[in-house]
């Protein structure tokens, strides 16, 4: 495995590969099975596999945790080594932001709802990095995760936008083994907060039971998410939205006409800002760990 921290070497090792399929994994590291699903995937699917680490400023907000934001490149990588992954690019932030850097790219309306409104500047973050890391990476396929729901209708409209010759593939999300989304950002919850924390999981199972029993009123689906919610006195909400999955806009009254919704939700315990989410409509393929 290569560990390559310059877009120059990056670029040398993807051009003595240029005959092959080449499947991109972008992370922030703090890799968990969430993340090593995505890696999974890109190994069945391509012949050479590239995953990157990079905590990207861009995307935080003045007030958020790009400081505090875990970090540990000898346990991703050991984590990695294990995969056959053939390079790592982890490059320091003045290699992908160095002085004078100035161009940004905003999306436009499907950025706007949701963690758009919640994180103000955060998809122009997101969406900068990772065109410039298909620029750097070139690559065939590259896999994101459904656990960011938003981020992956986003990066989808840009490559349509922007005419990127890579796929984007999205893959279910991993839980825990009482439901909890896996994140990297589950390592700063209390123990307290991390038993709690299951109720965000148990809100959108009672969504899907609702819409199982034949209910497509989005109010009422919403109602009971936040009910929900709310037997757990150290969950804050910040949002929880019933929205049409393709256009992420809100949905009222009866959702007949939509044949998919995403039903999604922000929640903060302590300091600890968690978001999870289901689409009701089609089968849900999320994996819970054992
Ligand atoms: P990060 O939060 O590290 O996540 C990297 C990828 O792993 C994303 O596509 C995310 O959706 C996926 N992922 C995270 N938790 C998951 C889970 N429990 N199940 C399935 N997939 C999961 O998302 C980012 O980094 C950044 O915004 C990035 C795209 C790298 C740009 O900086």
């Amino acid at each position: 495995m290569h560990l390559i921290e310059t877009v120059a070497e990056m670029r040398e090792w993807r051009k003595e590969y240029s005959e092959f399929e080449i499947g991109f994994v972008p992370t922030m590291g703090y890799l968990h099975g969430g993340h090593l699903s995505l890696v999974d995937r890109a190994l069945e699917e391509n012949d050479l596999h590239v995953v990157s680490i990079f905590v990207n400023p861009t995307q935080f907000g003045p007030n958020e945790d790009f400081k505090t934001y875990p970090r540990d490149l000898a346990r991703d990588l050991g984590l990695l080594r294990c995969c056959s992954v053939g390079a790592v690019f982890a490059p320091p932030p003045s290699e992908i932001y160095p002085a004078g850097f100035q161009t940004y790219i905003d999306i436009g309306d499907i950025t706007k709802p949701l963690e758009g409104a919640a994180r103000p500047g955060h998809f122009r973050g997101v969406a900068t990095i990772v065109a410039k890391l298909f620029n750097i990476v070139q690559p065939t396929r590259a896999y994101f995760g459904q656990k960011d729901a938003q981020q992956v209708s986003v990066v989808k409209q840009m490559v349509r936008d922007l005419q990127f010759p890579t796929e984007v593939v999205v893959c279910p999300i991993v839980r825990e083994p009482d439901g909890l989304a896996m994140s990297s950002r589950n390592t700063y919850l209390s123990p307290e907060e991390r038993e709690k924390a299951i109720v965000l999981y148990r809100s959108l199972h009672r969504a899907m039971d609702l819409y199982g029993d034949g209910v497509r009123d989005a109010a009422r689906i919403k109602a009971v998410v936040v009910a929900t919610l709310a037997e757990e006195p150290l969950a804050l909400v910040e949002y929880v939205s019933v929205a049409d999955n393709t256009t992420l806009q809100e949905l009222e009254g009866e959702m007949s006409d939509c044949p998919e919704a995403l039903v999604s939700m922000a929640v903060r315990f302590g300091d600890t800002r968690l978001i999870d989410n289901t689409v009701l409509g089609r089968p849900c393929e999320d994996i819970i760990g054992d």
